[in-house]
């Protein structure tokens, strides 16, 4: 949830700044870029030379650099996505909540327009308890600070209560949930199905297609990337998703895909059905490979569920979208296939068109919805696809 987010770390003079090192050392394992900020008196409880070490970054200490360049706080408070303070003191919130600026620190304070400032109080039992602070600390969130409340414990001081700066794994797990919840789909449960799916003849042979769940895949991708909570319904193909976030179900024929989606179908606000489901299975599964023999071998189909009709039959708050596989007549057949099903967003691709369909890295789609608004796609690649439809269903359920 951090990586590439780009966060300025401000320290002040408190004892828990020697915290910082840690604090530094887990943003940077969890991919955020990060520069820091220190007061002169935030420089006698930890080194610039360490936090510079573990920030990768020169540590910016005051308005002019050893070489008299001017440190750009406007510029630095620009860059970020972020402003933690940590560990904040009471002096420097009274300088926040009054908007004093005597040091590089609170003149970046200041300059942040559009960066949210995050700030983890550090101080002695009493100081946090003052009414000051307490007066301070509601000012300032009512400025659009966010606060890290202080933790309880053992305290420089010898006393013990509230006043801790909060641990570095909890500020970091504070800042992983703010950046979820700016996500435009925090909150949302999604489920996408994908792959073909295998029926079977004997314990050896089965009927396939040649879908490769490339799409779906990347579908349920940037489902995660925009913070949903992703499950993949993925038939039997060699490829998985990227990142940890998703939840994977295998399953092999279309009864299996039948049974995991609607198990997970109740709890879900949208659900993409990419997988190329058999239409047809075997009337009966041979439980001995069948053996060649001189005549015609006759294997009697019968129709498989239709997981998506399914799914469009016991649709409440779901948003449900479906694809259309057509070689001729897409649009016409696409129509049709999303009024039958009961979907709300139908994708149409051509088996037939140059570039599109199946296996390859392609895809050109036509989006059309219950609104009867049509959308045509360059022919991209279906990463790209992916994107656009699942941008296309965000701006959908708005
Ligand atoms: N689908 C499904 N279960 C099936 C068949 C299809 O869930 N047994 C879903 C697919 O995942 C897709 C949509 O239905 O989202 C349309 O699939 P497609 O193959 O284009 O059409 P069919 O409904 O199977 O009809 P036809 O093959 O006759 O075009």
């Amino acid at each position: 949830m951090l990586q590439q987010k780009k966060i300025i770390l401000g320290v002040t003079g408190g004892i828990a700044a020697y915290k910082c090192a840690q604090l530094v050392r887990l943003l940077i394992k969890e991919g955020a870029e990060v520069k820091v900020v220190m007061t002169k008196s935030g420089c006698d409880f930890i080194t610039p030379k360490t936090l510079s070490v573990l920030s990768k970054n020169e540590v910016i200490l005051d308005f002019f650099d050893s070489n008299n360049n001017w440190n750009n706080h406007v510029h630095l408070a620009e860059w970020a996505d972020l402003f933690l303070i940590a560990p904040l003191t009471a002096n420097t919130l009274s300088k926040m909540a009054s908007g004093a600026c005597d040091n590089i620190l609170l003149a970046t304070y200041l300059s942040a327009k559009i960066t949210t400032t995050v700030v983890a109080p550090a101080m002695d039992l009493d100081m946090y308890k003052h009414e000051t602070t307490k007066l301070n600390l509601e000012k300032i969130k009512s400025f659009g600070n966010l606060i890290i409340p202080a933790e309880n414990g053992e305290l420089a001081s010898g006393l013990s209560g509230e006043g801790r700066m909060a641990e570095p794994e909890h500020i970091v797990d504070f800042l992983k949930n703010h950046f979820a919840s700016q996500m435009p789909l925090h909150g949302k449960k999604v489920l996408v199905n994908a792959g073909p799916t295998y029926e079977a003849i004997d314990p050896v042979r089965f009927i396939g297609n040649r879908s490769s769940g490339k799409m779906g895949i990347a579908i349920a991708e940037s489902f995660a990337r925009k913070g949903a909570a992703v499950t993949l319904v993925l038939g039997p193909t060699h490829l998985v998703p990227s990142g940890s976030s998703i939840k994977l179900k295998r399953v092999e024929s279309a009864e299996q895909m039948f049974k995991s989606c609607t198990e997970e179908f109740d709890s879900c606000d949208i659900v993409v059905c990419s997988a190329a489901v058999a239409d047809y299975q075997p009337k009966t599964v041979s439980s001995s490979k069948i053996k060649k023999n001189e005549g015609l071998l006759n294997l009697e189909l019968i129709k498989t569920t239709d997981v998506l009709s399914e799914l469009g039959k016991l649709k409440k708050q779901q948003c449900l979208v479906g694809f259309a596989l057509e070689t001729d007549n897409l649009q016409a057949y696409a129509e049709q296939k999303l009024k039958k099903k009961n979907l709300d967003i139908i994708i149409a691709n051509s088996a037939s068109e140059e570039g599109s369909g199946f296996s390859g890295d392609t895809n050109k789609v036509t989006i059309l919805d219950r609104h009867n608004k049509i959308t045509n796609f360059e022919l991209k690649k279906k990463t790209e696809v992916a994107e656009d439809i699942v941008n296309y269903i965000v701006d959908f359920i708005k």
